[in-house]
């Protein structure tokens, strides 16, 4: 069984969780490599709503491992809250869940830091999660990251501290007027999370090695969305880390071949959280309809989505950037009783028309979409189990999809729950 990834392949909140909850029946391990707690993966079974900020969705099958890998950026409290929230619920957290010791904490000044930028930015905010994302892989790169190994030595561990609130401190009081923060309370708040993070905490690299040499089904988590990767996303509107397949490898120390198949995520329509351009946006009553319809509400910061329609040159982009093998179509049943159905499948910029992604922010919010229109289908879909059995508007608009995105769509999800998808090739 090949090792499989599950990205976003648009802005994110495509549902990634809910296939990585349907896929992670046939895995023996599920990675996140990359993201933070500004991931929000919700998992929906048994009627009772799952929400997942760190841990890996593949956490409610039994007999799996689900790793973070140091390509995630750990932020302890919020870990915890999530630990004991899935422990009160009746789920077993324990050898099942293993933390590399070389992801980097999230420290309180990355989030202090994150927050106030964003207030002093004032319109030209990037619209974060306010999780100190950015600011903690800001200092991973720049040598001043704390890592959860860092914790296990007091001396070591001080050292980078003093360190790292020698300059914090004056940032947060000088530039943006907050309070600096203490040494000894810093201090002892971590050391009390090294003790609670123990039992979990391992060598993530050697294990996934050792898994992946065993032909051990290994399915990577990805958080966010290509469109979103702090590379090859619409930048400077993404997040972080490199949140697409590209973040497999440098988040988990595996080698790129160890990469069998990549599943993009996408819905039948298009939303995007935050700031930056979005040139399907539809701002007008079919935006809001979508909105509603689809509860399109930020699941860590319950803002409201931005909502409009397919983008196939992002689709397109996202599948050419990462071997997208095969797309999962979500939320078909949302598009319900919409007369006409849109997908976007060149731009046209000020400089010519183009079918590809441009790289500038600009030129990306300068761009005016060209649709291909369907018509709409009126039917409820949601109890539809079977393609064929799909009606024909809808049937349409799904292989259009798949024309202009260029991967062949192995799944489409009709509704919230685990039961509420059609497969197409069998297996995703
Ligand atoms: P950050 O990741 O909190 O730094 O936010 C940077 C950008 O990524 C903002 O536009 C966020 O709205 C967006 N973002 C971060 N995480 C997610 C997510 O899980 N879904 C959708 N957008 C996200």
């Amino acid at each position: 069984m090949p090792t499989t990834c599950v990205i976003g392949a648009q802005r994110g909140d495509e549902g990634k969780a809910r296939i990585v909850d349907l896929l992670a029946d046939e895995a023996d391990v599920i990675v996140r490599y990359q993201g933070g707690s500004n991931a929000g993966h919700t998992v929906m079974f048994g009627g009772e709503t799952f929400r997942l900020h760190l841990v890996p969705s593949g956490i409610f099958r039994a007999g799996k491992t689900c790793v973070v890998a140091h390509g995630v950026v750990v932020d302890p409290p919020v870990l915890f809250e999530e630990i004991d929230d899935l422990r009160a619920r009746g789920h077993q957290i324990g050898k099942n869940l293993l933390i590399s010791d070389r992801a980097q904490l999230v420290m309180p000044w990355h989030k202090i830091l994150d927050r106030a930028r964003e207030e002093a930015d004032g319109k030209a905010k990037m619209g974060t999660t306010g999780r100190g994302i950015g600011p903690c892989y800001a200092d991973k790169v720049s040598y001043r990251g704390i890592r959860v190994c860092d914790l296990y030595d007091r001396g070591w561990f001080e050292e980078r501290l003093r360190l790292n609130l020698g300059e914090k401190n004056p940032i947060l009081e000088k530039v943006y007027g907050k309070a600096p923060l203490h040494f000894e309370t810093v201090r002892d708040e971590y050391l009390g999370w090294a003790d609670k993070l123990k039992p979990f905490v391992g060598d993530a690299v050697g294990f996934l090695h050792d898994a992946v040499d065993a032909g051990k089904n290994v399915l990577f988590e990805g958080a966010q969305a290509v469109l979103l990767d702090v590379d090859i996303g619409v930048y400077p509107y993404v997040t972080a880390s490199n949140s697409s397949a590209l973040g497999v490898t440098a988040g988990t120390g595996l080698p790129p071949k160890a990469i069998h198949k990549v599943i993009g995520c996408a819905k039948a329509y298009a939303t995007h959280v935050g700031s930056g351009p979005f040139p399907t946006e539809d701002e007008g009553d079919e935006g809001q309809r979508l909105r509603d319809i689809g509860r399109e509400y930020g699941t860590t910061t319950g803002r409201p989505r931005r909502c409009g329609w397919f983008d196939a040159v992002a689709v397109r982009f996202a599948v050419r950037s990462n071997g997208i093998d095969g797309l999962a179509l979500v939320k078909l049943d949302v598009l319900r009783g919409f007369p006409k159905l849109r997908i976007c499948t060149s731009y046209n910029l000020p400089s010519g028309p183009t079918r590809h992604l441009p790289a500038a922010a600009f030129a990306v919010a300068s761009a005016k979409p060209v649709y291909r229109e369907l018509p709409g289908f009126d039917e409820d879909v949601s109890g539809v189990r079977r393609f064929e059995d799909l009606p024909a508007n809808a049937r349409a608009f799904v292989k259009a999809i798949e024309e202009e995105s260029g991967a062949p769509i192995l799944l489409v999800s009709v509704g919230p729950s685990r039961e509420q998808v059609i497969r197409l090739d069998g297996h995703a």
